[in-house]
């Protein structure tokens, strides 16, 4: 049985789900690695003969965010096989999922498949506001099988093609929001839930009402596990571009997934 190594940066969760999913669906034995507040201790090892990577990160503006990129840093692939994942908030995932798979490629991997999915977006959370939904689990459920399949009938994966995933190189320049979520004092109880699950510790565990606008990524963490609701993306200039975001990314993406293209075999 192959051990996978699910591999993921998931701020709002989404990520996870997804990410899960294929793997589940993928069978095996999963060693899960969340990257999203802690990086490996120590490098971690990868069997290229028997194990796969599963890797998968959120879009930042049109990227993969540079914790992740950073934090993928710490698994090494031996030439054993990787499936990408990246997931986005409806509006391009741009050049994300061929950065993700330049990451794993330098770390020694070789990337068999890669998928582009589509998840609430974690800022302006009425677009994609179902996603996942039913029609996309199956085509993740679909995208996994498949993955698995070619697998299983290939037992040397150094002689498959690179799957050619949208995206440009060099990549778009990477951009910060300048869009930081705030605490509704009243709400708040002090219990720094939020503080303590900040990936970039831009919540002081002694002010968890203050929120470090040069630490925070904008990442919506602490709005979605804030047990009194008391974070929230809002006031200016969040309120003036909101309903703009919204209805120019209301029309519905679908998820995109890359194999490689089949190898011409001899011809009679
Ligand atoms: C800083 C930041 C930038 C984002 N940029 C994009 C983007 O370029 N395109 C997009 O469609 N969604 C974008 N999103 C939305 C996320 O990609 C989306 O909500 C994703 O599901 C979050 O994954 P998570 O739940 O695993 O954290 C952005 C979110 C954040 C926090």
């Amino acid at each position: 049985m192959r051990n996978i190594h699910l591999v993921y940066f998931s701020a709002t969760f989404t990520t996870r789900k997804i990410l899960r999913e294929i793997a589940r669906v993928m069978g095996g034995n999963v060693i899960e690695h969340d990257i999203t507040c802690d990086r490996p201790s120590a490098k971690v090892m990868v069997d290229g003969e028997h194990d796969v990577l599963v890797a998968g990160a959120p879009v930042y503006a049109g990227r993969v965010p540079r914790q992740a990129a950073e934090a993928l840093r710490a698994f090494s692939g031996n030439g054993g096989p990787a499936v990408i994942a990246c997931v986005y908030g409806n509006r391009d995932y741009d050049d994300a999922l061929a950065e993700l798979q330049d990451i794993v490629d330098r770390q020694g991997f070789k990337t068999v498949a890669a998928g582009a999915f589509i998840a609430r977006h974690c800022i302006f959370n009425d677009v994609a506001a179902d996603r996942p939904d039913t029609d996309d689990m199956r085509k993740i459920d679909n995208f996994a099988t498949e993955c698995a399949r070619l697998l299983a009938s290939t037992p040397d994966v150094s002689a498959l093609p690179e799957p050619t995933v949208k995206g440009n190189r060099p990549y778009k320049e990477s951009k910060a929001l300048p869009l930081f979520p705030s605490a509704d004092a009243e709400l708040c109880d002090g219990c720094q839930t939020c503080a303590r699950q900040c990936p970039a510790g831009a919540i002081p565990e002694e002010s968890p009402c203050q929120t470090d606008g040069d630490k925070c990524i904008s990442c919506g963490r602490c709005t979605v596990i804030c047990p009194r609701h008391a974070r929230a993306f809002r006031g200016m200039p969040y309120e003036q571009i909101v309903d703009k975001f919204v209805k120019a990314n209301a029309v519905r993406r679908e998820p995109e997934t890359f194999f490689p293209a089949p190898v011409n075999g001899p011809t009679a």
